[in-house]
């Protein structure tokens, strides 16, 4: 069988300037990987194939990569686009649709979730990146029918309205608690301030998080 190459898809001959050992795009790894009748080429990113961009977009392939991550407690392999992000990753390939999509640009916090125990918006989040990281959604919160402390809080202090924000809101103060900056209503505005509630059920939700953080 003869493959029609990309000129970018074959190794600079011996020699010449592009053979040297500095990594350049060009760079040939991949002797010749065939992916649904395309050729791509690329990189190895901790051990995962990760195809150039630009090279497997003209080759009509869409790159793609294999990671392994925890989600709430569980582990998943999936194949995704490089460019997925994890929002979508966890709404799309995985179903767990609590994280919302709301500005999609890391403005809203609708899609907080926490990664190794940190905060961050999923939005942002280049699934690829996340190899053995261990991700925490909304879903993974409550322990079977008991729900996490902040989950029933917002519900005794009635801290939502179209709830849209909510979920986010809830990633973001169980984070917030867990670092410690809940020691005024102020400190709490502060550092919930990424995440907007745009019903403005602000009152309400510092409430329950200090109620929370009060408990613990
Ligand atoms: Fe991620 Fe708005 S959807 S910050
Ligand atoms: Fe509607 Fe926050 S409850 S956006």
């Amino acid at each position: 069988m003869s493959l029609d190459l990309p000129e970018s898809a074959v190794p600079p001959p011996a020699g010449s300037d592009e053979s040297s050992s500095a990594p350049t795009r060009r760079t040939f790894i991949a002797t010749s990987t065939a992916v649904g009748g395309a050729v791509v080429a690329g990189g190895v990113i901790a051990g995962t194939f990760l195809a150039d961009p630009e090279e497997a977009s003209a080759a009509g392939a869409a790159p793609s990569s294999r990671v392994s991550l925890t989600v709430n407690g569980t582990r998943r392999t999936v194949t995704v686009d490089n460019r997925t992000s994890l929002l979508d990753l966890l709404r799309e390939h995985l179903e767990l649709t609590g994280s919302k999509k709301g500005c999609n640009a890391g403005a809203c916090g609708a899609c907080t979730v926490l990664v190794d125990g940190h905060r961050v918006n999923s939005c942002l989040t280049l699934a690829v990146r996340l190899e053995g990281a261990e991700v925490t959604t909304v879903e993974g919160l409550a322990k079977g029918d008991r729900l996490h402390p902040l989950q029933q809080a917002f519900i005794d202090e009635d801290a939502f309205q179209c709830g849209y924000c909510t979920p986010g809101q809830i990633m973001s103060g169980v984070g917030c608690i867990q670092e410690g900056h809940t020691g005024s209503a102020e400190e709490i505005r502060e550092w919930m301030s990424g995440n907007i509630c745009r019903c403005g059920c602000y009152v309400k939700i510092v409430r329950a998080v200090e109620q929370t953080a009060d408990r613990k």
